[in-house]
């Protein structure tokens, strides 16, 4: 068992949250509005991923954006303005949820010029960044609060160094998306929805299914050595002509940069695609504190009278 503390201080205090896309698999609604603020029932989905962020104690959290995209530094700034007519109004749970999410963590910015691949994101981030390692978190994979992976995946990279990946297995038909890796036991195992802590040997992005070296996705939580700057600068156009981070972290791992992995048993969301986007919000909607056994009552009725 591996002991986790999303509490203790850590040596990783930063995430990169790779946000520079431009939704094209989400239009018409990103045509004005980025998909990383299409709301998750009552939120955007990006205030999910800082707040799994500050969950884990990373509160330095580095938003790579891109053209088009600044109304999601304005979503976690304050509202002077909104807050004052909220106050007047008496509507304080409304107030709180507008202040709350300009105080979850601190936010900071860069510009990805170019859409280049989600290697080129990532080094657009090694200014802020620095030597210390970081975590990346991709927007499109909601990990559910009640199954954290990341302060796990904190503690194994402290005790390792090297690289820590999220790992999910997925079916055969879905290899073709990820990037795949190749493991080793090393007979540690998480705790519930944790499931064993693996050693990777190979990794490769977005393979056919007859040449993966398994079944086991990388999912969308990253923590890297500084190191794996110098790799992307290095790394050459990949798979789809872009800077895949897979090639360059598996460059380090052919270097002797120790490669793990926790496999994740928990609560996902992908809210990459407009399927598993409406998947997630009915998954999140039934559980939701407020709504949740309205809607969970209405959707029963709905399954059994409409869709019977
Ligand atoms: C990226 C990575 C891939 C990873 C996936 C997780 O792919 O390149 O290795 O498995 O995220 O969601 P993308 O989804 O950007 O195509």
């Amino acid at each position: 068992m591996v002991e986790t503390s999303a509490a203790k201080p850590r040596t990783t205090r930063k995430a990169v949250i790779p946000a520079a896309g431009l939704g094209t698999r989400f239009l018409p609604a990103t045509k004005a509005v980025p998909k990383e603020l299409l709301p998750v029932v009552d939120k955007p989905a990006l205030e999910y991923i800082v707040e799994e962020s500050a969950a884990a104690g990373l509160d330095d959290v580095l938003l790579v954006t891109g053209r088009g995209k600044s109304a999601m530094v304005d979503h976690f700034d304050r509202r002077p303005d909104l807050e004052k007519s909220l106050e007047e109004k008496g509507k304080t749970a409304e107030l709180n949820a507008v202040r709350r999410s300009s105080e979850i963590a601190s936010i900071n910015t860069c510009r990805q010029g170019e859409p280049k691949g989600l290697g080129h994101a990532v080094l657009c981030a090694a200014s802020h960044v620095g030597d210390e390692p970081f975590a990346v978190m991709l927007g499109d994979d909601l990990i559910d609060a009640r199954d954290p992976i990341l302060p796990t995946m904190l503690d194994v990279q402290e005790e390792h160094g090297g690289i820590v990946l999220a790992l999910l297995e997925v079916p055969r038909e879905h290899i073709k998306r990820y990037g795949i890796v190749a493991v080793e036991n090393t007979g540690r195992t998480g705790e519930g929805h944790l499931g064993d802590i693996v050693r990777v040997t190979d990794m490769v992005e977005k393979p056919d299914p007859d040449e993966a070296p398994s079944n086991l996705a990388i999912i969308g939580r990253y923590v890297l050595p500084a190191e794996i700057f110098e790799a992307i600068r290095n790394t050459k156009p990949g798979a789809g002509g872009e800077i895949q981070l897979t090639d360059a972290m598996a460059d380090l791992l052919k270097a002797g940069t120790p490669v793990h992995g926790v496999v994740f048993k928990g609560r996902r969301y992908d809210t990459g695609a407009k399927i598993d986007y409406l998947k997630a919000t009915v998954l999140l909607g039934v559980d939701h504190e407020e709504l949740g056994s309205e809607f969970r009552e209405w959707l029963t009725d709905y399954v059994k009278t409409s869709l019977a």
